[in-house]
């Protein structure tokens, strides 16, 4: 029934997913039965285009942003294949920041794109060496996760943001800015998006309510200016069937209205940060590693010698899994000397049970 796969005797640090006791199970299910009251039926015909309008006015007010910048999707997942497609098609190339998620690489692939890695550093993708390889050619489309990154947690600098914004208005290329952990930050705010400073041109945002509230949900949203909202907006599918996910996206209107979702991510927030530190202190004992300041990930250096492939099965032999660095980068090439490890999954106990295993592999593969 659903995709997570739970491998007996293995605590697993490899999954991205929320920890399944904190879904909001009770607040979803009055949220539902109030969508249910105040809607009636028009909660379950077909939707309006762009989505329905209480949960536009209230994302609109949210994030803030205006309501004819708004595209409701099913995830961040479905907002990437719906602009790539639009934007980028067979004999194209997109562009993806070194490393990222590293499922948005067959979404890309999917539309025919040819799927090139930007020039990046430890900051992250590096305007300059960008606007070099740009040079003479027209490339339509560069992913980025700039804030709270999967896998790396760091978020790009202020003045890389500024020129990779400047860049995308100079030449036409268009900044996908995958914006999905912004509200998980655990020490003050999130850097201003790319598509703030940008003001609407040279930059599409996708949001997501998977890792805020629920993956299941299959809900999210698309900023972008007016043109391209409206070229979604007629689509053939939108045309023929409606708005996305209509019916869950007035109940998430609902669970927004009446304060639900910002309960919701405080205490979220509260859990994570207290995932994040149990996590964080039970690697050092092992592996140097740093707090990232949100999202979910640890992006920790292995030692001299140690490859994360072959950590890996001595990891699950001994009860722990991860996802090796190379998965990270479209080519494959690289990040065999890091790990990604989540600590979003389990409980502090279950972290520092995890770690503790990691730590018992690490010896027996640094001696190979
Ligand atoms: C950076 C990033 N983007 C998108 C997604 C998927 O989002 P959704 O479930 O809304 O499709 C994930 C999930 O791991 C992610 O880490």
């Amino acid at each position: 029934m659903i995709q997570f796969e739970h491998r007996p005797g293995i605590l697993d640090l490899s999954w991205g997913h929320p920890r399944p006791g904190l879904l909001p199970v009770e607040e979803w299910a009055r949220a539902s039965a109030a969508a249910s009251r105040e809607f009636g039926w028009r909660q379950l015909t077909y939707g309006y285009a762009t989505g329905p309008a209480p949960l536009l006015e209230w994302l609109a007010a949210h994030l803030p942003s205006a309501t004819d910048q708004l595209f409701v999707t099913a995830g961040a997942s479905h907002g990437m294949a719906l602009v790539a497609s639009l934007l980028a098609g067979p004999g194209d190339v997109i562009l993806v920041d070194s490393p990222t998620y590293y499922l948005a690489f067959q979404i890309f692939a999917d539309t025919g794109a040819t799927v090139l890695r930007a020039p990046a550093d430890e900051d992250g993708v590096d305007p300059d060496a960008l606007a070099a390889m740009l040079e003479g050619r027209r490339v339509p489309l560069l992913y980025l996760v700039p804030t709270f990154a999967n896998p790396t947690g760091r978020s790009l600098p202020p003045d890389r943001r500024r020129a990779l914004v400047a860049l995308a208005q100079r030449t036409g290329l268009t900044l996908l800015e995958d914006d999905t952990y912004r509200e998980l930050c655990y020490e003050g705010d999130a850097p201003p998006s790319l598509w703030q400073l940008s003001g609407g041109d040279g930059v599409v945002r996708l949001g997501s309510f998977a890792k805020t509230v629920a993956p299941g949900l299959r809900l999210g949203w698309i900023n972008a200016d007016p043109a391209l909202i409206t070229r979604l907006a007629t689509l053939g599918y939108v045309h023929s069937g409606g708005g996305v996910n209509h019916s869950v996206a007035t109940t998430m209107s609902c669970f927004g209205a009446s304060g639900a979702y910002q309960r919701h991510i405080a205490a979220v927030r509260a859990e994570y940060r207290a995932q994040r530190d149990a996590l964080v202190s039970a690697v050092r004992a092992y592996l140097p590693a740093s707090a990232p300041g949100g999202g979910w990930f640890l992006w920790l250096p292995l030692p001299p010698g140690v490859s994360a492939t072959g950590l890996l099965a001595e990891a699950e032999r001994r009860g722990t899994s991860f996802v090796p660095g190379p998965r990270f980068y479209v080519d494959g090439v690289g990040g065999d000397d890091r790990i990604r490890l989540s600590f979003s999954h389990l409980a502090p106990a279950d972290l520092a049970e995890a770690t503790d295993r990691l730590g018992a592999a690490l010896p027996s593969v640094a001696a190979d």
